[in-house]
């Protein structure tokens, strides 16, 4: 049988690092849909479409063929077969998102791609925003992540240092913030626990931490049955 493990939070809760590793240990396949959200930003904004546009951006997405792989643990995203997944995290796409993300047509196509995507790929371990809300209602254990506000931020900071770009700490801060409220403001899959999720404020956990807390309430058998 299937198992289904959701993952939801913020920007820089965690999720990422943490439903990877988690799904490397139980062997089950990682789903980023975040990473949905930022390639078909991509995509428009490579046509050159109005982001807004519904009917413009519903075509790009039937004719981008996106594709979504697990390789060596991290998302390979394709758009008709070129390799973008580095170009999805660029920082204007980050900027642009929220335009894809609030418009409710746009999240039933991709929450259809992500039921379909579970149904191909079996036992799954799926990190975003309404995963346990929205997505995958009935899932067999759902965690939700969350940190202060400056701690997603330092993360953010610390990631963008290490790939060698210098990104200023209030600017990070202030862009972390306009995409909280708009993730937490739409009416369509807003940004909220479901529930029946388990909360973790990983403020002071570091990820080995928090995949441990998370594998023990697996293993305790206290999901849904
Ligand atoms: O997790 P991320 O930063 O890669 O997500 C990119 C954007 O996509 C984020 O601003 C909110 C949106 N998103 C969403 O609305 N629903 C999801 N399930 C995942 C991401």
């Amino acid at each position: 049988m299937s198992t289904i493990i959701t993952i939801d939070g913020p920007a820089g809760s965690g999720k990422s690092t943490v439903s990877k590793q988690l799904a490397g240990k139980l062997g089950y396949t990682f789903l980023d849909t975040g990473a949905m959200y930022r390639a078909v930003t991509w995509a428009g904004m490579r046509s050159g479409v109005d982001l807004n546009d519904t009917a413009a951006m519903t075509e790009v997405i039937n004719s981008s063929n996106l594709d979504f792989q697990n390789s060596g643990g991290e998302t390979l995203v394709t758009c008709r077969g070129e390799d973008i997944s580095d170009e999805i995290r660029s920082r204007d796409v980050t900027e642009k998102v929220n335009a894809v993300a609030a418009n409710p047509q746009m999240r039933n196509i991709l929450v259809k791609m992500q039921r379909d995507f579970a149904a191909r790929h079996g036992s799954i371990v799926t990190e975003g925003r309404d995963q346990g809300t929205v997505v995958f209602p009935d899932a067999m254990f759902k965690f939700f992540l969350d940190a202060t506000l400056e701690e997603r931020s330092i993360r953010r900071y610390k990631e963008f240092k290490a790939k060698g770009i210098d990104y200023d700490l209030d600017e990070i801060k202030k862009s972390i913030e306009k995409r909280d409220n708009s993730d937490i403001k739409r009416s369509s899959g807003p940004l909220k626990p479901a529930d029946d999720a388990v909360r973790i404020d990983t403020s002071e956990m570091s990820v080995k931490d928090v995949v441990g807390y998370i594998l023990n309430h697996i293993k305790s058998g206290a999901g849904r049955v």
